[in-house]
Protein backbone atom coordinates (compact mmCIF):
# COMPACT_ATOMS: atom_id res chain seq x y z
CA UNK A 1 0.00 0.00 0.00
CA UNK A 2 1.26 3.51 -0.66
CA UNK A 3 1.38 4.78 2.56
CA UNK A 4 1.79 8.31 0.88
CA UNK A 5 -2.00 8.00 0.10
CA UNK A 6 -2.79 8.87 3.71
CA UNK A 7 -0.40 12.02 4.05
CA UNK A 8 -1.89 15.33 3.19
CA UNK A 9 0.68 17.64 4.06
CA UNK A 10 -0.28 21.73 4.44
CA UNK A 11 2.90 23.83 4.73
CA UNK A 12 1.98 27.36 6.68
CA UNK A 13 5.57 27.62 7.96
CA UNK A 14 6.49 31.37 9.30
CA UNK A 15 8.20 32.85 6.28
CA UNK A 16 12.18 33.84 6.14
CA UNK A 17 10.78 37.95 6.52
CA UNK A 18 8.73 36.73 9.70
CA UNK A 19 11.68 35.16 11.29
CA UNK A 20 14.04 37.91 10.41
CA UNK A 21 11.66 40.50 11.84
CA UNK A 22 11.52 38.48 14.88
CA UNK A 23 14.89 37.86 15.69
CA UNK A 24 15.96 41.99 14.76
CA UNK A 25 13.17 42.63 16.83
CA UNK A 26 14.46 40.56 19.79
CA UNK A 27 18.24 41.91 19.74
CA UNK A 28 16.48 45.73 19.42
CA UNK A 29 15.00 45.26 22.58
CA UNK A 30 16.55 45.05 26.48
CA UNK A 31 16.59 42.55 27.67
CA UNK A 32 17.12 40.63 24.50
CA UNK A 33 14.79 38.22 23.50
CA UNK A 34 14.27 35.53 21.36
CA UNK A 35 11.58 33.08 21.25
CA UNK A 36 12.18 29.23 21.80
CA UNK A 37 10.11 28.54 18.87
CA UNK A 38 13.15 29.30 16.48
CA UNK A 39 15.13 26.67 17.80
CA UNK A 40 13.41 23.80 15.69
CA UNK A 41 15.13 23.93 12.41
CA UNK A 42 15.99 20.45 11.20
CA UNK A 43 19.28 20.23 13.73
CA UNK A 44 17.50 21.97 16.73
CA UNK A 45 14.69 19.05 16.33
CA UNK A 46 17.40 16.41 16.19
CA UNK A 47 19.35 17.74 19.56
CA UNK A 48 15.61 18.15 20.73
CA UNK A 49 15.21 14.48 20.28
CA UNK A 50 18.70 13.82 21.50
CA UNK A 51 17.86 15.88 24.72
CA UNK A 52 15.12 13.32 25.65
CA UNK A 53 17.43 10.14 25.58
CA UNK A 54 19.52 11.89 28.60
CA UNK A 55 19.92 10.35 32.12
CA UNK A 56 19.07 13.77 33.58
CA UNK A 57 16.38 14.62 31.49
CA UNK A 58 12.97 13.13 33.42
CA UNK A 59 10.36 15.02 31.65
CA UNK A 60 10.04 12.74 28.35
CA UNK A 61 10.39 9.14 30.07
CA UNK A 62 8.25 10.34 32.76
CA UNK A 63 5.39 11.68 30.88
CA UNK A 64 5.52 8.58 28.25
CA UNK A 65 5.50 6.92 31.70
CA UNK A 66 2.31 8.03 32.56
CA UNK A 67 0.71 7.43 29.17
CA UNK A 68 1.53 3.35 28.92
CA UNK A 69 0.65 3.33 32.84
CA UNK A 70 -3.42 5.42 32.13
CA UNK A 71 -3.55 5.09 28.18
CA UNK A 72 -6.48 2.77 28.07
CA UNK A 73 -8.42 4.83 30.77
CA UNK A 74 -7.60 7.99 28.83
CA UNK A 75 -8.39 6.44 25.46
CA UNK A 76 -11.54 5.53 27.42
CA UNK A 77 -12.49 9.23 28.08
CA UNK A 78 -11.30 10.84 24.82
CA UNK A 79 -13.38 8.77 22.80
CA UNK A 80 -12.74 5.89 19.75
CA UNK A 81 -12.56 7.55 16.01
CA UNK A 82 -12.02 10.55 17.79
CA UNK A 83 -10.54 13.67 15.38
CA UNK A 84 -7.09 14.07 17.01
CA UNK A 85 -5.24 17.25 16.85
CA UNK A 86 -1.35 17.03 18.07
CA UNK A 87 0.31 20.82 19.10
CA UNK A 88 3.76 20.39 18.64
CA UNK A 89 4.02 17.00 17.54
CA UNK A 90 7.74 16.76 16.94
CA UNK A 91 8.49 12.73 16.29
CA UNK A 92 5.25 11.81 17.01
CA UNK A 93 6.69 9.15 19.83
CA UNK A 94 4.25 9.96 22.77
CA UNK A 95 1.04 9.75 20.80
CA UNK A 96 2.48 6.23 19.59
CA UNK A 97 1.14 4.96 23.00
CA UNK A 98 -2.02 5.95 22.21
CA UNK A 99 -2.79 4.85 18.81
CA UNK A 100 -3.49 1.80 19.21
CA UNK A 101 -6.13 2.03 21.65
CA UNK A 102 -7.67 5.54 20.36
CA UNK A 103 -7.76 4.26 16.66
CA UNK A 104 -8.32 8.32 15.73
CA UNK A 105 -10.41 8.91 12.17
CA UNK A 106 -8.16 11.31 11.45
CA UNK A 107 -4.59 12.70 13.02
CA UNK A 108 -3.27 16.21 12.95
CA UNK A 109 -0.02 16.66 13.75
CA UNK A 110 0.67 20.14 13.87
CA UNK A 111 4.81 21.69 14.00
CA UNK A 112 7.26 24.58 13.02
CA UNK A 113 9.45 22.29 11.96
CA UNK A 114 9.00 21.39 8.28
CA UNK A 115 11.61 18.46 7.73
CA UNK A 116 11.44 16.61 11.03
CA UNK A 117 7.37 16.55 10.84
CA UNK A 118 7.39 15.33 7.38
CA UNK A 119 9.60 12.67 8.54
CA UNK A 120 8.02 11.54 11.34
CA UNK A 121 4.62 11.47 9.44
CA UNK A 122 6.35 9.55 6.77
CA UNK A 123 7.38 7.13 9.24
CA UNK A 124 4.36 6.63 11.49
CA UNK A 125 2.35 6.18 8.31
CA UNK A 126 4.72 2.97 7.92
CA UNK A 127 3.51 1.88 10.99
CA UNK A 128 -0.29 2.66 10.78
CA UNK A 129 -1.09 2.46 7.31
CA UNK A 130 -4.83 2.64 7.66
CA UNK A 131 -4.20 5.88 9.37
CA UNK A 132 -5.69 8.88 7.79
CA UNK A 133 -2.85 12.21 8.44
CA UNK A 134 -3.33 15.65 7.69
CA UNK A 135 0.06 17.64 9.01
CA UNK A 136 0.60 21.31 9.35
CA UNK A 137 4.01 23.11 9.11
CA UNK A 138 2.76 26.10 11.01
CA UNK A 139 3.03 27.93 14.40
CA UNK A 140 0.73 27.55 16.78
CA UNK A 141 1.20 30.72 18.51
CA UNK A 142 0.37 32.62 15.69
CA UNK A 143 -3.34 33.76 14.91
CA UNK A 144 -3.71 30.44 12.47
CA UNK A 145 -6.50 28.62 10.53
CA UNK A 146 -6.31 25.52 10.40
CA UNK A 147 -7.47 24.45 6.58
CA UNK A 148 -10.59 24.10 5.20
CA UNK A 149 -11.18 20.21 4.89
CA UNK A 150 -8.75 19.77 8.25
CA UNK A 151 -11.68 19.90 10.54
CA UNK A 152 -14.68 17.89 10.86
CA UNK A 153 -18.17 19.16 9.84
CA UNK A 154 -21.02 19.01 12.58
CA UNK A 155 -24.16 17.66 11.26
CA UNK A 156 -26.51 17.05 13.63
CA UNK A 157 -26.25 13.10 14.95
CA UNK A 158 -23.10 12.80 13.16
CA UNK A 159 -20.89 14.35 15.84
CA UNK A 160 -17.32 13.48 15.65
CA UNK A 161 -15.08 14.14 18.87
CA UNK A 162 -12.41 16.97 18.80
CA UNK A 163 -9.66 15.63 20.61
CA UNK A 164 -6.09 17.71 21.12
CA UNK A 165 -3.09 16.18 22.61
CA UNK A 166 -0.31 18.62 23.86
CA UNK A 167 2.69 16.66 25.47
CA UNK A 168 5.68 17.87 26.26
CA UNK A 169 4.91 20.62 28.73
CA UNK A 170 5.72 22.86 25.43
CA UNK A 171 2.49 24.95 27.56
CA UNK A 172 5.32 25.83 30.08
CA UNK A 173 7.28 28.21 27.03
CA UNK A 174 4.41 30.50 27.51
CA UNK A 175 3.84 33.90 29.90
CA UNK A 176 0.96 32.31 32.28
CA UNK A 177 -1.40 34.77 30.61
CA UNK A 178 -0.08 33.80 27.05
CA UNK A 179 -0.95 30.06 27.92
CA UNK A 180 -4.12 31.43 29.18
CA UNK A 181 -4.91 33.10 25.54
CA UNK A 182 -3.16 29.83 23.60
CA UNK A 183 -5.76 27.24 25.87
CA UNK A 184 -8.78 29.88 25.03
CA UNK A 185 -8.02 29.41 21.35
CA UNK A 186 -7.73 25.52 21.53
CA UNK A 187 -11.10 25.53 23.63
CA UNK A 188 -12.65 27.28 21.11
CA UNK A 189 -11.38 24.62 18.50
CA UNK A 190 -13.13 22.07 19.97
CA UNK A 191 -15.90 23.18 20.92
CA UNK A 192 -18.49 21.96 21.59
CA UNK A 193 -17.77 18.74 23.16
CA UNK A 194 -14.01 18.04 22.52
CA UNK A 195 -11.57 17.59 25.08
CA UNK A 196 -7.67 18.19 25.57
CA UNK A 197 -4.85 16.13 26.53
CA UNK A 198 -1.84 18.27 28.04
CA UNK A 199 1.55 17.00 29.39
CA UNK A 200 2.39 19.67 32.54
CA UNK A 201 5.89 19.60 33.65
CA UNK A 202 5.33 20.24 38.22
CA UNK A 203 7.01 22.46 40.23
CA UNK A 204 9.82 20.31 42.30
CA UNK A 205 13.24 20.46 44.09
CA UNK A 206 15.38 22.93 41.86
CA UNK A 207 18.40 20.89 41.84
CA UNK A 208 16.85 18.08 39.99
CA UNK A 209 15.45 20.94 37.49
CA UNK A 210 18.63 22.51 37.54
CA UNK A 211 20.87 19.03 36.00
CA UNK A 212 17.82 18.55 33.58
CA UNK A 213 18.82 21.34 31.70
CA UNK A 214 22.90 21.69 32.40
CA UNK A 215 23.69 18.21 31.18
CA UNK A 216 26.84 16.76 31.56
CA UNK A 217 27.12 15.85 28.05
CA UNK A 218 26.54 19.48 27.06
CA UNK A 219 23.56 18.46 24.49
CA UNK A 220 21.30 21.29 26.06
CA UNK A 221 23.84 23.78 25.37
CA UNK A 222 24.12 22.51 21.75
CA UNK A 223 20.82 23.39 21.12
CA UNK A 224 20.37 26.52 22.87
CA UNK A 225 23.63 27.51 20.77
CA UNK A 226 22.10 26.33 17.31
CA UNK A 227 19.70 28.95 17.06
CA UNK A 228 23.12 31.23 16.71
CA UNK A 229 23.72 28.81 13.78
CA UNK A 230 20.68 28.96 12.25
CA UNK A 231 20.46 32.56 12.30
CA UNK A 232 24.05 32.76 11.01
CA UNK A 233 22.45 30.62 8.00
CA UNK A 234 19.41 31.72 7.25
CA UNK A 235 20.04 35.46 8.57
CA UNK A 236 23.31 36.25 6.76
CA UNK A 237 24.17 36.74 10.55
CA UNK A 238 28.08 37.02 11.95
CA UNK A 239 27.44 35.34 15.53
CA UNK A 240 30.72 34.02 16.92
CA UNK A 241 29.95 31.08 18.53
CA UNK A 242 32.20 30.69 20.62
CA UNK A 243 32.04 33.95 22.46
CA UNK A 244 28.48 32.65 23.56
CA UNK A 245 27.69 29.72 26.54
CA UNK A 246 24.48 28.36 27.28
CA UNK A 247 23.06 29.35 30.51
CA UNK A 248 19.90 27.73 32.14
CA UNK A 249 18.55 27.92 35.77
CA UNK A 250 15.59 28.11 37.80
CA UNK A 251 14.17 31.03 38.73
CA UNK A 252 12.83 30.36 42.39
CA UNK A 253 9.76 33.23 41.87
CA UNK A 254 8.35 33.18 38.91
CA UNK A 255 7.99 29.30 38.99
CA UNK A 256 10.39 28.88 35.63
CA UNK A 257 13.40 27.35 34.78
CA UNK A 258 14.79 30.14 31.92
CA UNK A 259 17.82 29.59 29.66
CA UNK A 260 19.98 32.57 27.74
CA UNK A 261 23.39 32.70 25.92
CA UNK A 262 25.27 34.71 27.11
CA UNK A 263 28.03 37.11 25.45
CA UNK A 264 31.57 36.41 26.85
CA UNK A 265 32.69 39.64 25.98
CA UNK A 266 31.49 43.17 24.43
CA UNK A 267 30.76 42.56 20.87
CA UNK A 268 29.05 43.39 17.91
CA UNK A 269 26.79 41.18 15.86
CA UNK A 270 25.36 41.74 12.26
CA UNK A 271 22.36 40.49 11.26
CA UNK A 272 20.94 40.44 7.48
CA UNK A 273 23.23 44.14 7.38
CA UNK A 274 21.36 45.14 10.90
CA UNK A 275 24.19 45.68 13.86
CA UNK A 276 23.80 44.45 17.44
CA UNK A 277 26.01 45.10 19.92
CA UNK A 278 26.25 43.05 22.96
CA UNK A 279 28.13 43.84 26.28
CA UNK A 280 29.69 41.69 28.35
CA UNK A 281 27.43 39.42 30.53
CA UNK A 282 24.41 40.21 27.72
CA UNK A 283 22.13 37.70 27.58
CA UNK A 284 19.97 36.78 25.26
CA UNK A 285 17.03 35.29 26.86
CA UNK A 286 15.90 31.74 24.71
CA UNK A 287 13.56 30.08 26.69
CA UNK A 288 11.37 29.77 29.57
CA UNK A 289 10.12 26.61 30.89
CA UNK A 290 6.78 27.32 33.68
CA UNK A 291 6.68 24.66 36.29
CA UNK A 292 3.31 24.62 37.56
CA UNK A 293 1.44 22.89 40.41
CA UNK A 294 -1.63 20.60 39.96
CA UNK A 295 -3.61 23.41 41.02
CA UNK A 296 -1.90 26.21 38.86
CA UNK A 297 -2.75 24.69 36.09
CA UNK A 298 -6.27 23.79 36.55
CA UNK A 299 -6.83 27.57 37.87
CA UNK A 300 -5.35 28.43 33.97
CA UNK A 301 -7.07 26.00 32.48
CA UNK A 302 -10.55 26.74 33.95
CA UNK A 303 -9.93 30.23 33.02
CA UNK A 304 -9.32 28.91 29.16
CA UNK A 305 -12.97 27.79 29.41
CA UNK A 306 -11.53 23.90 30.08
CA UNK A 307 -13.29 21.93 33.47
CA UNK A 308 -10.42 19.64 34.66
CA UNK A 309 -11.77 16.27 34.54
CA UNK A 310 -8.70 14.09 35.41
CA UNK A 311 -4.74 14.33 36.36
CA UNK A 312 -2.20 11.56 36.51
CA UNK A 313 0.93 11.84 37.50
CA UNK A 314 3.99 9.34 38.22
CA UNK A 315 4.56 8.14 41.85
CA UNK A 316 7.68 10.65 42.31
CA UNK A 317 4.58 13.67 41.22
CA UNK A 318 7.33 15.09 38.67
CA UNK A 319 5.29 15.46 35.98
CA UNK A 320 1.29 15.30 35.18
CA UNK A 321 -1.07 14.46 32.62
CA UNK A 322 -4.30 16.33 32.33
CA UNK A 323 -7.65 15.25 30.50
CA UNK A 324 -9.95 19.06 30.36
CA UNK A 325 -13.27 19.05 28.97
CA UNK A 326 -14.29 21.98 27.09
CA UNK A 327 -16.82 23.78 29.20
CA UNK A 328 -20.65 23.77 27.80
C1 LIG B 1 9.67 20.64 23.52
S1 LIG B 1 9.43 19.94 21.94
C2 LIG B 1 8.23 18.68 22.34
C3 LIG B 1 8.12 17.62 21.28
C4 LIG B 1 7.15 16.51 21.60
N1 LIG B 1 5.78 17.01 21.62
C5 LIG B 1 7.46 15.90 22.93
O1 LIG B 1 6.63 16.01 23.83
O2 LIG B 1 8.53 15.30 23.07
C6 LIG B 1 8.42 21.16 21.18
C7 LIG B 1 7.89 20.78 19.82
O3 LIG B 1 6.96 21.77 19.42
C8 LIG B 1 7.38 22.36 18.19
N2 LIG B 1 7.07 23.79 18.34
C9 LIG B 1 7.66 24.67 19.20
N3 LIG B 1 7.07 25.87 19.09
C10 LIG B 1 6.10 25.75 18.15
C11 LIG B 1 5.15 26.64 17.59
N4 LIG B 1 5.06 27.91 18.01
N5 LIG B 1 4.30 26.18 16.65
C12 LIG B 1 4.37 24.89 16.22
N6 LIG B 1 5.25 23.99 16.72
C13 LIG B 1 6.11 24.42 17.67
C14 LIG B 1 8.84 22.05 18.04
O4 LIG B 1 9.23 21.98 16.68
C15 LIG B 1 8.96 20.71 18.76
O5 LIG B 1 8.70 19.64 17.90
Amino acid sequence: MNTANHIHFYNLHPTLADFKAEVCHGLSVYPKTIPPKFFYDQSGSQLFDDITELPEYYPTRTEIGILHEHGEEMARLLGKGCWLWELGSGSSKKIRVLLDSLQPSTYLPIDISKEHLLHSVQTLAIDHPDLEIHAICADYSSDFQLPRGCIPTQTSGNEINRVAFFPGSSIGNFEPSQAQELLQRVAHLLRPTGALLIGVDLKKDPACLHVAYNDAQGVTAAFNLNLLTRINRELQADFNLTQFEHQAFYNDQLGRIEMHLVSKTSQEVQVDGQRFVFAEGENIHTENSYKYTVEQFHAIATRANFEPVRVWTDPARLFSVHYLRVKS
